[in-house]
């Protein structure tokens, strides 16, 4: 799997319906993207907690109201060719993307509402089997397996732990999603004995992206998938 990380996020501005779209110019069947909730319950798709960082404006998203939020500038903090672009909703992105794309959505928010949210936007777009959930925090994913137990879920971590297999297990987590630098050929043959799906996130260069493709993970998010699909293209064809 090469997942756009917060869409060809090397060349347009992350998690915005130009960076999705870009993504899948250049191929890509998987996009990643971080969702919050508003001041008014809406499901948003934005990395940080606050705007200040990838909009025009400034403060938390969770203290702003979606219509406020739709009047930032997402796009000219990049480039003055992105100037206009917005913070999409959850529900958008799934509506122009179903059918096209596998969409991995990482819960950045820290509320269960914003969990049931998530999921019942997957099933209202017939996603289920195009989407992932995953997130750092295991609350979320066990809000999720609770109440969406027919969804993918993943478990982003930094180190793989015996504690974090045997957790993963009792909650029937498919993927464990280790950091690239931490990630072995033996890692991937243990995660995969154990029935788990491994993607690697935090993948910052070209040689990271290789060592985790030699490793033999299933997959990682990337902000330049373009340079992985190619690679992908020739290190398959050199095989035969
Ligand atoms: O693929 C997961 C990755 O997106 C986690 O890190 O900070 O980019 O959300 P971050
Ligand atoms: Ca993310």
């Amino acid at each position: 799997m090469a997942i756009a990380h917060r869409g060809a996020s090397s060349y347009a501005p992350e998690n915005t319906m130009a960076a999705f779209d870009l993504a899948i110019v250049m191929g890509a069947r998987h996009i990643e993207l971080d969702v919050h909730s508003t001041s008014d319950g809406h499901v948003v798709v934005i990395h940080d907690d606050t705007v200040d960082r990838t909009t025009d404006g400034s403060g938390p998203v969770a203290k702003v109201a979606l219509a406020a939020l739709r009047t930032l500038d997402a796009g000219s903090w990049f480039g003055h060719e992105f100037t206009g672009e917005r913070i999409p909703t959850l529900d958008a992105v799934l509506g122009r993307y179903r059918g096209r794309v596998h969409v991995h959505v990482e819960i950045k928010g820290q509320s269960s509402q914003l969990s049931h949210q998530t999921a019942d936007l997957i099933r209202k777009h017939g996603m289920v089997g195009e989407a992932t959930i995953t997130s750092f925090q295991i609350a979320r994913l066990q809000e999720t397996r609770a109440n969406a137990p027919e969804l993918t879920t993943g478990w982003l971590v930094a180190d793989v732990t015996d504690a974090v297999i045997a957790q993963a297990r009792s909650l029937g987590l498919s993927q464990i999603c280790p950091r690239a630098n931490r990630i072995t050929s033996e890692l991937v043959r243990r995660l995969r004995a154990a029935g788990f799906v491994v993607r690697a996130w935090g993948v910052a260069s070209e040689d990271l992206m290789r060592q985790v493709v030699q490793s033999g993970a299933d997959g990682m998010t990337v902000n330049f998938p373009d340079k992985l699909i190619a690679y992908l293209a020739t290190s398959t064809a050199s095989r035969g």
